[in-house]
């Protein structure tokens, strides 16, 4: 690890590894995990709350004055009015947890006036702590990370979710898929979203795209991805991408090329009040209220070349459900 952290970092590595010891204790026995479900495809557990009450006693002991947004409590603890808000996903990768597949991680961002200055992303399967402080670079463990160096699509390993909740747009999400895949090395959707996004902040991944994600699933990655030098917006290629439901991230080559195919795809409603794609965005559901609440804005910088998202028609825009 690298001298000399900042020390809210260091704060929110020990929250990550203390919430790890409660995820790996409990993967022991996975079957006694008692499980709930917060809609179709959607579930938490035990573990998910206790992991997360351990990390929110961590920050707040340190630092009883921030705000707290964690997927299980939402803003319910910490302050209200802080320039410092800790953004966590105390388990990412639940229905991985659930069935025993070795595929989840620790999610901890804290964004100052809105963007994230610090970021942990830790995987308790493999002791891999992924962790940035803006403008100090990313590192997993010792190793100082970098995005890959590969310039064309056609040779790259992409990374994805697939739509999974009721109400989610599969149409949509299977045209993008089929197009993205067509003109890949390769796609993957391991299931933790925090995890594919530092895949890319590593080189293993050239990019990756995803819809529905919650600003706890890409906070802490996000910064962690810009430090590695790479690049993560929303489908039209802007840097507003952490509330919007809708990511892309990659080497700033593969960035770009990704962006120009989903563009078209895009919900993110413009200044004159359209959409992009055909019959305008989606429907809000529940967690778009929600997160329409909150207050932080961008935790990413401007990418480069960022573009404009196209207008309605046209052969390839997709329909949207
Ligand atoms: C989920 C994972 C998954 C992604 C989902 C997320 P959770 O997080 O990141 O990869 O596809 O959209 O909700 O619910 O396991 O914390
Ligand atoms: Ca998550
Ligand atoms: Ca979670």
């Amino acid at each position: 690890m690298s001298q000399s952290l900042h020390p809210m970092l260091n704060i929110a590595i020990k929250a990550a590894r203390a919430a790890g010891a409660v995820i790996n204790r409990a993967s022991l026995d996975v079957d006694k995990v008692q499980v709930e479900s917060k809609g179709v495809n959607d579930f938490v557990t035990e573990v998910d709350k206790h992991a997360e009450a351990v990390i929110v006693d961590a920050l707040l002991a340190a630092y009883p004055g921030h705000g707290i947004l964690a997927e299980e409590s939402g803003r319910e603890l910490g302050a209200k009015d802080s320039e410092f808000l800790w953004i966590i996903d105390p388990l990412d990768g639940t229905t991985n947890f659930i069935h025993g597949f070795p595929v989840y991680a620790v999610s901890i961002a804290l964004a100052w006036r809105g963007v994230v200055q610090q970021a942990v992303v830790y995987d308790p399967n493999r002791n891999d702590l992924f962790y940035a402080s803006r403008g100090r670079g990313a590192y997993l463990n010792d190793r100082r990370l970098r995005v890959s160096k590969r310039l064309r699509l056609a040779d790259s390993l992409i990374g994805t979710g697939f739509p999974f909740r009721k109400g989610d747009n599969f149409k949509r999400y299977m045209k993008m898929f089929e197009e993205i895949s067509q003109q890949c090395a390769g796609l993957r959707r391991p299931g933790a979203a925090s995890l594919d996004l530092c895949y890319v902040a590593a080189g293993y991944y050239d990019g990756f795209f995803e819809t529905g994600l919650s600003p706890w699933d890409i906070a802490a990655a996000s910064l962690i991805i810009t430090e590695a030098g790479g690049l993560i917006g929303n489908f039209s290629g802007e840097a507003d991408f952490l509330y919007q439901r809708e990511v892309v991230a990659g080497n700033p080559k593969v960035y770009g090329q990704l962006v120009n195919i989903l563009t078209p795809y895009t919900r993110v409603i413009k200044d004159d009040g359209t959409a992009a794609a055909e019959g305008g965005a989606p429907a809000p559901d529940a967690t778009d209220a929600f997160l329409a609440e909150a207050t932080l804005p961008s935790a990413a910088p401007e990418p480069v070349k960022a573009r404009k998202a196209l207008k309605v028609s046209g052969p390839r825009t997709p329909k949207q459900r």
